[in-house]
Protein backbone atom coordinates (compact mmCIF):
# COMPACT_ATOMS: atom_id res chain seq x y z
CA UNK A 1 0.00 0.00 0.00
CA UNK A 2 2.37 2.73 -1.28
CA UNK A 3 0.39 4.27 -4.36
CA UNK A 4 -0.31 7.61 -4.40
CA UNK A 5 -3.55 8.65 -5.86
CA UNK A 6 -6.11 11.34 -6.19
CA UNK A 7 -9.30 11.16 -4.39
CA UNK A 8 -10.82 14.55 -4.84
CA UNK A 9 -10.84 17.34 -6.90
CA UNK A 10 -12.77 20.95 -6.77
CA UNK A 11 -12.00 24.50 -8.35
CA UNK A 12 -12.98 28.20 -8.46
CA UNK A 13 -12.82 31.15 -10.34
CA UNK A 14 -13.89 34.70 -10.13
CA UNK A 15 -17.29 35.90 -11.62
CA UNK A 16 -15.65 38.82 -13.81
CA UNK A 17 -15.08 37.80 -17.10
CA UNK A 18 -12.70 40.13 -19.38
CA UNK A 19 -13.28 39.20 -22.93
CA UNK A 20 -10.87 39.84 -26.10
CA UNK A 21 -12.86 42.36 -26.96
CA UNK A 22 -13.07 44.45 -23.16
CA UNK A 23 -9.03 44.14 -23.79
CA UNK A 24 -9.16 45.80 -27.23
CA UNK A 25 -10.71 49.20 -25.06
CA UNK A 26 -7.83 49.07 -23.38
CA UNK A 27 -4.82 48.29 -25.30
CA UNK A 28 -4.22 48.23 -29.34
CA UNK A 29 -5.38 44.41 -29.76
CA UNK A 30 -7.66 42.47 -31.42
CA UNK A 31 -10.04 39.27 -30.95
CA UNK A 32 -8.62 37.85 -33.87
CA UNK A 33 -5.39 38.74 -33.11
CA UNK A 34 -5.39 37.17 -29.64
CA UNK A 35 -7.12 34.53 -30.58
CA UNK A 36 -5.10 33.35 -33.67
CA UNK A 37 -2.00 33.97 -31.46
CA UNK A 38 -3.06 32.13 -28.14
CA UNK A 39 -6.65 30.45 -28.40
CA UNK A 40 -7.53 32.54 -25.68
CA UNK A 41 -11.08 34.41 -25.85
CA UNK A 42 -11.80 35.21 -22.02
CA UNK A 43 -10.52 35.01 -18.88
CA UNK A 44 -11.48 35.63 -14.80
CA UNK A 45 -10.16 38.59 -12.77
CA UNK A 46 -10.81 38.64 -9.14
CA UNK A 47 -12.38 41.60 -7.62
CA UNK A 48 -10.51 43.89 -5.09
CA UNK A 49 -11.61 41.98 -1.86
CA UNK A 50 -10.69 38.73 -3.35
CA UNK A 51 -7.02 37.10 -2.93
CA UNK A 52 -5.24 34.09 -3.75
CA UNK A 53 -6.32 32.05 -0.72
CA UNK A 54 -9.96 32.85 -1.22
CA UNK A 55 -9.62 31.36 -4.34
CA UNK A 56 -7.72 28.54 -3.10
CA UNK A 57 -9.96 28.13 0.10
CA UNK A 58 -13.19 27.56 -2.45
CA UNK A 59 -11.43 24.80 -4.62
CA UNK A 60 -9.84 22.84 -1.77
CA UNK A 61 -13.88 22.51 0.12
CA UNK A 62 -15.03 21.34 -3.08
CA UNK A 63 -11.86 19.14 -3.53
CA UNK A 64 -12.39 17.93 0.43
CA UNK A 65 -16.12 17.58 -0.41
CA UNK A 66 -15.59 15.46 -3.59
CA UNK A 67 -13.01 12.89 -1.73
CA UNK A 68 -15.66 12.69 1.08
CA UNK A 69 -13.15 13.89 4.25
CA UNK A 70 -13.31 16.40 6.67
CA UNK A 71 -10.27 19.09 6.69
CA UNK A 72 -9.22 17.64 9.90
CA UNK A 73 -8.25 14.67 8.42
CA UNK A 74 -5.43 16.27 5.96
CA UNK A 75 -1.74 15.75 6.83
CA UNK A 76 -0.44 19.09 5.28
CA UNK A 77 -1.27 21.69 2.77
CA UNK A 78 1.49 22.00 -0.46
CA UNK A 79 0.56 24.93 -2.30
CA UNK A 80 1.68 26.56 -5.80
CA UNK A 81 1.54 29.90 -6.46
CA UNK A 82 3.58 33.30 -7.86
CA UNK A 83 0.70 35.59 -6.35
CA UNK A 84 0.47 34.55 -2.76
CA UNK A 85 -1.81 36.92 -0.23
CA UNK A 86 1.51 38.09 0.93
CA UNK A 87 5.32 37.21 0.70
CA UNK A 88 4.37 35.95 4.26
CA UNK A 89 2.85 33.85 5.72
CA UNK A 90 2.50 31.64 3.11
CA UNK A 91 -1.04 31.16 1.52
CA UNK A 92 -1.01 27.60 2.79
CA UNK A 93 -0.65 28.70 6.06
CA UNK A 94 -3.82 31.32 5.87
CA UNK A 95 -5.58 27.90 3.80
CA UNK A 96 -4.96 25.71 7.20
CA UNK A 97 -6.70 28.84 9.35
CA UNK A 98 -9.74 29.01 7.26
CA UNK A 99 -10.42 25.52 6.40
CA UNK A 100 -9.87 24.60 10.36
CA UNK A 101 -6.85 22.21 9.35
CA UNK A 102 -5.09 20.41 11.98
CA UNK A 103 -1.82 22.56 12.66
CA UNK A 104 0.13 20.17 10.33
CA UNK A 105 2.46 21.35 7.68
CA UNK A 106 1.54 24.17 5.51
CA UNK A 107 4.23 25.79 2.78
CA UNK A 108 3.82 27.57 -0.23
CA UNK A 109 5.97 26.18 -3.73
CA UNK A 110 7.21 29.32 -6.01
CA UNK A 111 7.69 27.25 -9.52
CA UNK A 112 5.84 29.91 -11.25
CA UNK A 113 3.37 27.90 -13.97
CA UNK A 114 4.77 24.40 -12.74
CA UNK A 115 3.84 25.23 -9.41
CA UNK A 116 0.66 22.90 -8.85
CA UNK A 117 3.48 19.82 -10.88
CA UNK A 118 5.92 20.38 -8.37
CA UNK A 119 3.57 20.39 -5.20
CA UNK A 120 2.14 17.39 -6.57
CA UNK A 121 5.51 15.76 -6.95
CA UNK A 122 6.42 16.86 -3.19
CA UNK A 123 3.50 15.63 -2.06
CA UNK A 124 3.63 12.40 -3.94
CA UNK A 125 7.46 12.10 -2.61
CA UNK A 126 6.06 12.84 1.40
CA UNK A 127 3.49 9.84 0.72
CA UNK A 128 5.79 7.37 -0.76
CA UNK A 129 8.22 8.33 2.03
CA UNK A 130 5.73 7.79 4.82
CA UNK A 131 5.50 11.34 6.72
CA UNK A 132 1.94 11.94 5.42
CA UNK A 133 -0.90 10.16 4.28
CA UNK A 134 -3.29 12.41 3.23
CA UNK A 135 -2.50 15.76 1.60
CA UNK A 136 -4.21 19.13 -0.23
CA UNK A 137 -2.41 19.70 -3.03
CA UNK A 138 -3.74 23.56 -4.61
CA UNK A 139 -2.77 25.92 -7.08
CA UNK A 140 -4.37 29.26 -6.31
CA UNK A 141 -3.13 32.49 -8.54
CA UNK A 142 -4.49 36.34 -9.03
CA UNK A 143 -2.29 37.10 -11.97
CA UNK A 144 -4.43 40.44 -12.59
CA UNK A 145 -2.40 42.00 -9.18
CA UNK A 146 0.74 41.45 -11.35
CA UNK A 147 -0.38 42.49 -14.88
CA UNK A 148 0.27 45.57 -16.58
CA UNK A 149 -3.06 46.48 -18.22
CA UNK A 150 -1.07 48.68 -20.46
CA UNK A 151 1.78 46.00 -21.79
CA UNK A 152 -0.25 44.34 -24.71
CA UNK A 153 2.02 41.37 -25.19
CA UNK A 154 1.36 40.34 -21.53
CA UNK A 155 -2.10 41.04 -20.45
CA UNK A 156 -3.93 39.46 -22.92
CA UNK A 157 -2.28 36.23 -21.35
CA UNK A 158 -3.00 35.71 -18.08
CA UNK A 159 -6.14 35.28 -15.82
CA UNK A 160 -7.04 34.29 -12.16
CA UNK A 161 -8.37 30.88 -10.41
CA UNK A 162 -7.61 28.36 -8.52
CA UNK A 163 -7.31 24.62 -8.56
CA UNK A 164 -7.17 21.96 -5.70
CA UNK A 165 -6.94 18.45 -5.51
CA UNK A 166 -6.50 15.71 -2.09
CA UNK A 167 -4.12 12.69 -2.54
CA UNK A 168 -4.09 10.11 -0.40
CA UNK A 169 -1.78 6.58 0.36
CA UNK A 170 -4.26 3.79 -1.58
CA UNK A 171 -3.88 0.20 -2.48
CA UNK A 172 -4.12 1.04 -6.35
CA UNK A 173 -1.67 2.59 -8.75
CA UNK A 174 -2.58 6.30 -9.07
CA UNK A 175 0.93 8.98 -9.62
CA UNK A 176 2.92 6.47 -11.73
CA UNK A 177 5.70 8.32 -12.77
CA UNK A 178 6.85 12.07 -11.79
CA UNK A 179 9.45 13.96 -13.19
CA UNK A 180 10.31 17.81 -12.63
CA UNK A 181 13.10 20.07 -14.05
CA UNK A 182 14.64 23.47 -13.53
CA UNK A 183 17.30 25.53 -15.19
CA UNK A 184 17.68 29.62 -13.96
CA UNK A 185 20.13 31.00 -16.37
CA UNK A 186 17.29 32.58 -18.39
CA UNK A 187 15.26 33.52 -15.39
CA UNK A 188 14.91 37.32 -16.77
CA UNK A 189 12.92 36.29 -19.70
CA UNK A 190 9.69 35.78 -17.48
CA UNK A 191 9.91 37.13 -13.81
CA UNK A 192 8.48 39.87 -11.44
CA UNK A 193 11.46 42.59 -11.25
CA UNK A 194 9.85 44.58 -8.06
CA UNK A 195 8.62 43.78 -4.35
CA UNK A 196 11.33 41.41 -3.27
CA UNK A 197 14.54 42.16 -1.33
CA UNK A 198 16.48 43.08 -4.91
CA UNK A 199 14.23 45.88 -5.67
CA UNK A 200 12.06 46.21 -2.42
CA UNK A 201 9.04 49.05 -3.63
CA UNK A 202 9.74 52.38 -3.82
CA UNK A 203 7.85 55.38 -4.73
CA UNK A 204 10.82 54.84 -7.88
CA UNK A 205 9.71 51.12 -7.97
CA UNK A 206 5.92 52.09 -8.22
CA UNK A 207 6.90 54.48 -10.85
CA UNK A 208 9.12 51.99 -12.98
CA UNK A 209 6.30 49.27 -13.05
CA UNK A 210 8.50 47.16 -11.34
CA UNK A 211 5.83 45.18 -9.75
CA UNK A 212 4.20 44.03 -12.60
CA UNK A 213 5.37 40.95 -14.57
CA UNK A 214 8.01 40.82 -17.49
CA UNK A 215 7.95 38.81 -20.27
CA UNK A 216 9.77 38.25 -23.49
CA UNK A 217 7.46 36.32 -25.04
CA UNK A 218 8.86 35.10 -28.52
CA UNK A 219 12.08 33.47 -26.18
CA UNK A 220 9.36 31.88 -23.53
CA UNK A 221 7.85 29.91 -25.87
CA UNK A 222 10.34 28.77 -27.45
CA UNK A 223 11.70 26.87 -24.28
CA UNK A 224 8.13 26.18 -23.35
CA UNK A 225 7.83 23.84 -26.18
CA UNK A 226 10.85 22.13 -25.88
CA UNK A 227 11.33 22.18 -22.26
CA UNK A 228 7.37 20.52 -22.27
CA UNK A 229 7.65 18.46 -25.22
CA UNK A 230 11.17 16.46 -23.81
CA UNK A 231 9.19 16.10 -20.01
CA UNK A 232 6.55 14.64 -21.79
CA UNK A 233 8.38 11.93 -24.11
CA UNK A 234 10.83 11.24 -20.68
CA UNK A 235 7.92 10.65 -18.24
CA UNK A 236 5.72 8.30 -20.71
CA UNK A 237 9.52 6.31 -21.01
CA UNK A 238 9.63 6.42 -17.06
CA UNK A 239 6.63 5.30 -16.38
CA UNK A 240 7.18 2.07 -18.81
CA UNK A 241 4.33 3.51 -21.25
CA UNK A 242 3.44 4.62 -25.24
CA UNK A 243 1.97 7.15 -25.73
CA UNK A 244 -0.59 5.40 -27.01
CA UNK A 245 -1.74 4.00 -23.40
CA UNK A 246 -2.27 8.23 -22.17
CA UNK A 247 -5.96 8.23 -22.61
CA UNK A 248 -5.70 12.39 -21.43
CA UNK A 249 -3.14 14.61 -21.85
CA UNK A 250 -4.12 18.28 -19.18
CA UNK A 251 -1.11 20.47 -20.58
CA UNK A 252 -0.31 23.86 -18.94
CA UNK A 253 -3.10 26.21 -19.97
CA UNK A 254 -0.54 29.02 -21.51
CA UNK A 255 -1.28 29.03 -25.47
CA UNK A 256 -2.81 26.45 -27.66
CA UNK A 257 0.52 26.88 -30.16
CA UNK A 258 2.18 25.22 -26.99
CA UNK A 259 -0.51 22.66 -26.71
CA UNK A 260 -0.65 21.72 -30.26
CA UNK A 261 2.95 21.24 -30.60
CA UNK A 262 3.23 18.64 -27.70
CA UNK A 263 0.32 17.04 -28.90
CA UNK A 264 1.46 16.90 -32.44
CA UNK A 265 5.15 15.47 -30.94
CA UNK A 266 3.24 12.90 -29.08
CA UNK A 267 1.33 11.71 -32.05
CA UNK A 268 -2.23 11.63 -29.60
CA UNK A 269 -5.30 12.66 -31.40
CA UNK A 270 -7.30 16.20 -30.60
CA UNK A 271 -10.11 14.72 -28.85
CA UNK A 272 -7.63 13.16 -26.29
CA UNK A 273 -6.02 16.60 -24.95
CA UNK A 274 -7.57 18.97 -23.09
CA UNK A 275 -8.00 22.53 -23.49
CA UNK A 276 -9.97 25.10 -21.72
CA UNK A 277 -7.58 28.23 -21.62
CA UNK A 278 -10.19 29.90 -24.31
CA UNK A 279 -11.93 30.66 -20.96
CA UNK A 280 -9.62 30.99 -18.69
CA UNK A 281 -5.99 32.41 -20.39
CA UNK A 282 -3.25 31.66 -18.48
CA UNK A 283 -4.49 30.75 -14.49
CA UNK A 284 -0.56 29.85 -13.98
CA UNK A 285 -0.05 27.09 -11.11
CA UNK A 286 -4.07 27.17 -11.26
CA UNK A 287 -4.35 25.76 -14.99
CA UNK A 288 -3.31 21.72 -14.38
CA UNK A 289 -5.53 21.43 -11.18
CA UNK A 290 -8.51 23.70 -12.89
CA UNK A 291 -8.51 21.60 -16.52
CA UNK A 292 -8.40 17.96 -14.12
CA UNK A 293 -11.02 19.05 -11.86
CA UNK A 294 -13.39 20.41 -15.44
CA UNK A 295 -12.26 16.86 -17.09
CA UNK A 296 -13.33 14.95 -14.34
CA UNK A 297 -16.86 17.14 -14.40
CA UNK A 298 -17.70 16.64 -17.61
CA UNK A 299 -17.03 12.84 -17.79
CA UNK A 300 -13.67 13.53 -20.36
CA UNK A 301 -11.46 12.12 -17.58
CA UNK A 302 -13.06 9.24 -15.89
CA UNK A 303 -11.90 6.23 -12.96
CA UNK A 304 -9.15 4.33 -14.19
CA UNK A 305 -7.79 6.33 -17.10
CA UNK A 306 -4.17 7.47 -17.47
CA UNK A 307 -3.63 10.90 -17.33
CA UNK A 308 -0.48 13.09 -18.36
CA UNK A 309 0.31 16.31 -16.97
CA UNK A 310 2.56 19.02 -18.12
CA UNK A 311 3.49 22.38 -17.22
CA UNK A 312 6.29 24.84 -18.01
CA UNK A 313 7.06 28.22 -16.41
CA UNK A 314 9.09 31.32 -14.65
CA UNK A 315 12.28 29.83 -13.28
CA UNK A 316 12.51 28.61 -15.61
CA UNK A 317 10.72 25.16 -13.94
CA UNK A 318 9.22 22.56 -16.25
CA UNK A 319 7.88 19.04 -15.48
CA UNK A 320 5.62 16.20 -15.89
CA UNK A 321 3.34 13.49 -14.30
CA UNK A 322 1.44 10.40 -14.95
CA UNK A 323 -1.51 9.57 -12.76
CA UNK A 324 -4.38 6.49 -13.40
CA UNK A 325 -7.31 8.30 -12.23
N1 LIG B 1 -2.12 42.48 -30.02
C1 LIG B 1 -1.68 42.81 -31.23
N2 LIG B 1 -0.38 42.76 -31.57
C2 LIG B 1 0.49 42.36 -30.63
C3 LIG B 1 0.07 42.00 -29.33
C4 LIG B 1 -1.29 42.08 -29.04
N3 LIG B 1 -1.79 41.74 -27.84
N4 LIG B 1 1.16 41.64 -28.61
C5 LIG B 1 2.21 41.77 -29.43
N5 LIG B 1 1.81 42.21 -30.65
C6 LIG B 1 2.61 42.49 -31.82
C7 LIG B 1 4.07 42.72 -31.49
O1 LIG B 1 4.27 44.08 -31.13
C8 LIG B 1 4.73 42.37 -32.78
O2 LIG B 1 4.63 43.44 -33.67
P1 LIG B 1 5.86 43.84 -34.64
O3 LIG B 1 6.08 42.62 -35.49
O4 LIG B 1 5.34 45.01 -35.35
O5 LIG B 1 7.00 44.10 -33.71
C9 LIG B 1 3.89 41.23 -33.34
O6 LIG B 1 2.61 41.33 -32.67
C10 LIG B 1 4.46 39.87 -33.08
O7 LIG B 1 4.84 39.81 -31.71
P2 LIG B 1 5.48 38.53 -31.09
O8 LIG B 1 5.81 38.79 -29.66
O9 LIG B 1 6.58 38.07 -32.00
O10 LIG B 1 4.23 37.54 -31.20
P3 LIG B 1 4.17 36.01 -30.93
O11 LIG B 1 3.67 35.29 -32.11
O12 LIG B 1 5.43 35.51 -30.29
O13 LIG B 1 3.02 35.94 -29.83
C11 LIG B 1 2.82 35.66 -27.46
C12 LIG B 1 3.19 36.59 -28.60
C13 LIG B 1 3.05 36.37 -26.14
C14 LIG B 1 1.36 35.30 -27.60
C15 LIG B 1 3.68 34.38 -27.57
O14 LIG B 1 5.04 34.74 -27.71
C16 LIG B 1 3.54 33.49 -26.38
O15 LIG B 1 2.49 32.95 -26.12
N6 LIG B 1 4.64 33.25 -25.66
C17 LIG B 1 4.66 32.35 -24.54
C18 LIG B 1 4.08 33.06 -23.38
C19 LIG B 1 3.77 32.13 -22.26
O16 LIG B 1 3.16 31.13 -22.47
N7 LIG B 1 4.20 32.51 -21.09
C20 LIG B 1 3.94 31.82 -19.90
C21 LIG B 1 4.72 30.59 -19.85
S1 LIG B 1 4.23 29.72 -18.46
Amino acid sequence: MNHVKIIGTGSAAPDKVLSNNDLETLVETSDDWITARTGIKERRIADENTASSDLGYEASVKALESANIDASEIDGIIVGTITPDFLFPSTACLLQSKLGARGVLAFDISAGCSGFLYALHVGYGMITGGTADKLLIVGAETLSRVVDYEDRSTCILFGDGAGATVISRSDEPGILSSIMNSDGKDWQLLYQPGGGSRIPATEESIRNKEHFLKMEGKDVFKVAVKSMENATVEVIKDANLDPSDIDLLIPHQANYRIIEAIRKRLDMPEEKVFCNLDRYGNTSSASVPIALDEAIKIGKAKKGDTVLFAAFGAGFTWGASIVKL
